[in-house]
This record gives structure tokens, sequence and C-alpha cells, in this order.
């Protein structure tokens, strides 16, 4: 039986057929938005229902309740607000119950915003409920602020696919990724998000949540990240390189997911589950600093915030939650401090930063941390 979306039904904004006909011909009459390909995949994102029960951008009620109460008016919970943002000289242009095409940078048309809602609000208030800090070293904070500072609300009806060039053999629609798991009949399904490349404390939290699951989502991240993080065309190589080696691929599937980091940490770690439950996960995998950023949040701040939501009462999803993995050379594999009994002088690890350095200076980590085949492809994608 698969898991309900959020909100209890998938979201289908798509239009096609007759009804896309006309919406295109009427297009040309219609005010116009460009979008960067970031805010136009968000579009898509709404859509395809991967952001259910969100059927547009959030109107005012609904950011309000999102940035202050972490739930939408109709009560279900929601972390993150999904917005669009324009310039107060762009909104003035635009009345709420027009229709406004939604085109990318050469006017070609994707969407229809059904304005419905257009309001001022308060970024710092946002910076600091979402992300905890007003600092614009953040780059999730650093993002808001250079955000428009009119919001736009409606439903929006998508005519055109964004096409990527990418990892379009990894796109699974949510409506697909549920397809799969009927097909394969599997009733445990655990989504696993990511910004990196995969390490062995990645595949040791993923394997052992696979040992109380019937199958496992790898669903790496390829939205927009930050400049630092390793280029995503090596993270997504890394996990070609495990899937064909590494996973039982009857059990594992590799399905990229197309929102942009937030950085928001605790917030963004239930936004992530919630994104996973709509493509039918019924677990998610919560490790140490879940999209977290330097030191802004607590190591297990993103497994504490699940509390709030009486567990998986309220969400729907419920979160296997991960502490800090290591390589322990007494206990010989990997292991945390739940299972391990050593001192911490038999303990290997490597923060992110020091493995980017390590390969960029084309130096493997250690292969307790990282396999050799990935780091072959993570040293050569950097040399590249
Ligand atoms: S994230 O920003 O997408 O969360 P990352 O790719 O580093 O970043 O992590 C993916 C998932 O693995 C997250 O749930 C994170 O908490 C978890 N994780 C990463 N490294 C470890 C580790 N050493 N031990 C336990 N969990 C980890």
């Amino acid at each position: 039986m698969l898991i309900e979306p959020h909100g209890g039904k998938l979201v289908d904004r798509i239009v096609t057929g007759k009804e896309r006909a006309e919406w295109l011909s009427k297009a040309d009459d219609l005010s116009k938005i460009e979008l960067s390909r970031e805010m136009l995949t968000e579009t898509e994102n709404i859509a395809t229902g991967l952001y259910s029960p969100l059927e547009g951008f959030m109107l005012e009620a609904d950011y309000k309740s999102v940035v202050e109460e972490m739930y939408l008016k109709n009560g279900l919970p929601w972390t993150i607000p999904i917005v669009l943002d324009v310039t107060t000289e762009k909104a003035a242009q635009l009345a709420v119950g027009e229709d406004v095409a939604l085109t990318d940078q050469t006017g070609q048309v994707y969407a229809i915003l059904h304005l419905a809602d257009k309001y001022t609000y308060d970024k710092e208030k946002e910076a600091e409920l979402v992300y905890q800090t007003t600092e614009t070293e953040h780059p999730g904070v650093a993002k808001l602020y250079q955000n428009g500072d009119v919001l736009l609300g409606g439903k929006i009806s998508l005519l055109r696919r964004v096409g990527h060039e990418q990892f379009n053999q990894y796109r699974l629609d949510p409506k697909d990724a549920r397809e799969l798991i009927e097909e394969k009949g599997w009733n445990r399904v655990v989504g696993f998000q990511t910004r990196n490349p995969i390490h062995r404390a990645h595949e040791y939290i993923q394997k052992c949540a696979l040992e109380i699951c019937d199958g496992l989502l790898l669903t790496p991240l390829v939205g927009k990240t930050k400049s630092s993080d390793v280029p995503v065309e090596y993270r997504i190589e890394s996990y070609e390189v495990v899937m064909d080696k590494i996973y039982p691929q009857n059990r594992t599937v590799l399905t990229v997911f197309p929102a942009a980091m937030r950085y928001a940490g605790p917030r963004e770690a239930v936004f992530h589950a919630l994104c996973r439950k709509n493509y039918g996960c019924t677990h998610f995998i919560v490790g140490r600093d879940h999209a977290g950023v330097g030191d802004y949040y607590g190591t297990y701040d993103s497994q504490e915030i699940f509390k709030e939501f009486k567990w998986c009462g309220d969400l729907g999803i419920e979160p296997l939650c991960f502490d800090y993995a290591f390589y322990c050379k007494k206990c010989t594999s990997m292991a945390t401090s739940k299972t391990c009994p050593h001192d911490e002088k038999y303990h290997v690890s490597l923060s992110g930063t020091r493995v980017r350095g390590l390969l960029r200076n084309g130096k493997r980590p250690p292969e307790e941390l990282t396999r050799p085949e990935v780091a072959e492809v993570l040293i050569q994608g950097m040399a590249r």
C-alpha cells in the first residue's frame, strides 16, 4: 500500500491538450514575469506535486503561518516558504485577479500564475525564524535578502516542462516514483537526501536503513547549491559508480531531487522529508547536521525538530535518525557512538571541507571514508 501524498492528494497542475493550447494562444496578451531557471524549476516542482499540497506560490496567510508556526493555514505541517518574489516596480504593474504568464529569459511561456495575492514581507523575520540567523554569511539568508520586496501568490498552471540538460535518465516525477514503488511492491521505502558525493558514512546509514525497509530511494539534490559544494555532475557520477557495484539494484532507485538547497537545517530537513513522502517514501534518513551550513545549527537539531510534529503523527513520514557515523579501527567497521565502545583515537572521520581539499589536490581520502572507485571519479572530476 502506497503512503498518501502530503494532504492526501498528489497535486497535478500540468495543463495539457486543448486547455494548454488555449492558454498558449492567450499568453501573448497577458502580463509577463521573466523567471530564472531556478524559479521555473520551482514552478515545475509545484506542478508535478513534489510540493503537494501546494498548488501554487504561497498566499500571505500561508506564508505567515509557515514562517511563524511551521503549518499551512489548513493545518498541515510545512516549514519552508515557497514563494515568488518580484520587485516593487514589477508588482505595481500587476493586479490581483489577473492571469500572468511566467516566461524564461527568451520570452518562452512556461506557466500561468493565477494571481490571487500580492504582499510585502519581513525578510529579517523570515531569516530569524526559518534560518535562525540574520547573518548574510548564511547562503540561504544572503539569497533571501537579494530577493524582490514583494511576493506574488496564486495557483499555477504549467504549460511547458523545463527542459533539463542533465540527468534526464534519473528524473522521476512524484507520480512516476509512486508507480515504480507500487510496481516493486515495496511497503517500507526510505528516502535519502544529499548534496554531496557519496562517502562511507552515507553508505552505512543508507544500508542500515535498507535493512529495515523494502526499498531505498536515493534522491541527490540537483538544484542550485552554493559554489563551494562539489559540482553536481561529480556527485551524480559518484552515485552511478556505487549503484553499479555496491548497491542491490533491485532494492535501490536513483532519482534526482530537483529543488535548490536552502541550507535551512532543521526546517529544511522537514521539507526534505515531506517532498520524499510525495515521492512515496514512508521513512526518511536524517543524520548529523542535515541541510546545515557552517555552525548555524546544532549537530542533531534537524532530528529534534521532528518531535515538534508528534513524530510521524502530523507529518505522515517517519524520520530514521542516525548519530554521527565514522570508521572505527577497533570495530574494523563503520559505527556510531551508539554501537562503538572504543576510544575516539580509533575513529577515522573527516569533514566534507577536508575531503574536498584533498580531492582538489589530487589526493585520495582514506579508503575507510571514501571508496577508491568513488575517489577516482572525484579526483578526475576535480582535475577536469
Ligand atoms: S545535506 O545538506 O544534504 O543534508 P549531506 O549530503 O552532507 O548534506 O548529508 C546527507 C545526509 O547524510 C543527511 O541526512 C546527513 O545528516 C547525513 N550524514 C552525512 N554525513 C554523516 C555522518 N558522518 N554521520 C551520520 N549522518 C551523516
